[in-house]
């Protein structure tokens, strides 16, 4: 037993334990529970009476001797794995595989543009849902009940057994046609003064052509406290439209109707082909159309519980498509829905 002990003893001290699978095998080996030194811990039982004692001592000091070397060596291959790089054999100074990175979409850039234009001056955004009811789109804004923008032809409806309002008298739910909508969950809900932009995709049941689309997206302005006139309107859009074109753009209000506006204009900018000289993008005239605009029709404040006698406001609605094709000279509205990348690429820097 005596021999046992000096000879387990001497191969511990010797054991190899410079490696991970080295270290591993050692504890198996003898510390383990089914390892040498549990052995020999077995055969103390076969150790006559008065030598039990002295034996048992030996053992647990050869325990600790081994416990002890296994822990300095655990140690040991821990902090040199921490002291070097995940992989020693990697070189930093490669060059990097190039990143083919995408474009920001054209009407996303003129869209962030515009809406920055109008921060400068207060105007704060707003969203809206995309289906809405009656009310917001055509109701509340004034539509006469036979209004021809109401018509099946114009609007998207969704069925009520798809998800339309299926009360007592059941309302279809639409896509808005335009994002109008918005003033007016604005005005039924926000404190006074309001000075937002909304920006949004509207839907209209129209063939898709090089001019027109059932898809498209515009930007909605409302601003209303005590006091607000025409010529506010005018000087905010005659900002708007030097900051996104340049100096030499000019802006005219041509005599309109829309149902919620009294009286309503529509916004006219020169011509960015010709600069007024007449082509045939403009058919001759020297001015395109941007948008619409107006002061907010009384009935309609007073649909959404703003005290027609105290305030007053002003709106516009601009189309983001037109207002990009005519920054870009694009002619063909598709093209912003086609996802050719020889399309997008092009405006990667501007
Ligand atoms: N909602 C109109 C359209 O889509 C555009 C418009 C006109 C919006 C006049 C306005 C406005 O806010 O005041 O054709």
């Amino acid at each position: 037993m005596q021999e046992s002990i000096s000879a387990l003893a001497a191969e511990v001290a010797a054991a190899d334990v410079s490696s991970a699978a080295a270290l591993d095998q050692f504890r198996l080996l003898y510390l383990g529970r089914k390892g040498r030194l549990a052995d020999l811990f077995d055969q103390l039982k076969t150790v006559p009476g008065e030598q039990k004692r002295a034996v048992g001592q030996q053992l647990n000091g050869l325990k600790q001797q081994a416990q002890a070397r296994f822990d300095e060596a655990q140690a040991a291959l821990e902090s040199a794995s921490a002291n070097q790089p995940a992989d020693a054999t990697f070189d930093y100074t490669l060059p990097t595989v190039p990143q083919a990175l995408g474009t920001r979409h054209p009407l996303s850039l003129v869209r962030e543009q515009m809406l920055r234009i109008f921060a400068r001056i207060g105007f704060a955004v707003a969203e809206g849902p995309e289906i809405e009811d009656d009310w917001h789109n055509f109701t509340a804004l004034n539509f006469p009940e036979n209004h021809p923008a109401r018509d099946m032809q114009d609007t998207f409806f969704v069925e009520p057994a798809l998800g339309g309002d299926a009360g007592p008298d059941p309302q279809p739910f639409l896509l808005r046609t335009h994002t109008s909508t918005v003033q007016v969950r604005i005005m039924e809900n926000e404190p006074l003064p309001i000075r937002r932009v909304m920006p949004g995709r509207v839907y209209r049941n129209e063939a898709i052509s090089a001019r027109a689309h059932m898809l498209f997206h515009q930007i909605e302005g409302l601003y209303i406290d005590e006091n607000v006139s025409f010529a506010d309107l005018k000087q905010t859009l005659y900002y708007f439209v030097r900051e996104l074109f340049g100096e030499d753009i000019n802006i005219r209000f041509r005599p309109s109707y829309f149902p919620f506006t009294e009286p309503s204009a529509e916004i006219d900018i020169t011509c960015l082909i010709c600069k007024g000289a007449g082509c045939n993008i403009c058919k001759g005239t020297g001015w395109v159309e941007i948008g619409g605009s107006g002061m907010v029709d009384p009935a309609v404040l007073e649909n959404c519980g703003i005290d027609s006698q105290k305030y007053s406001g002003y709106a516009w609605g601009m189309g983001i498509e037109r207002i990009t094709m005519l920054k870009y000279q694009i002619k063909d509205l598709r093209l912003f829905t086609e996802n050719d990348v020889r399309f997008l690429r092009q405006f990667e820097a501007l």
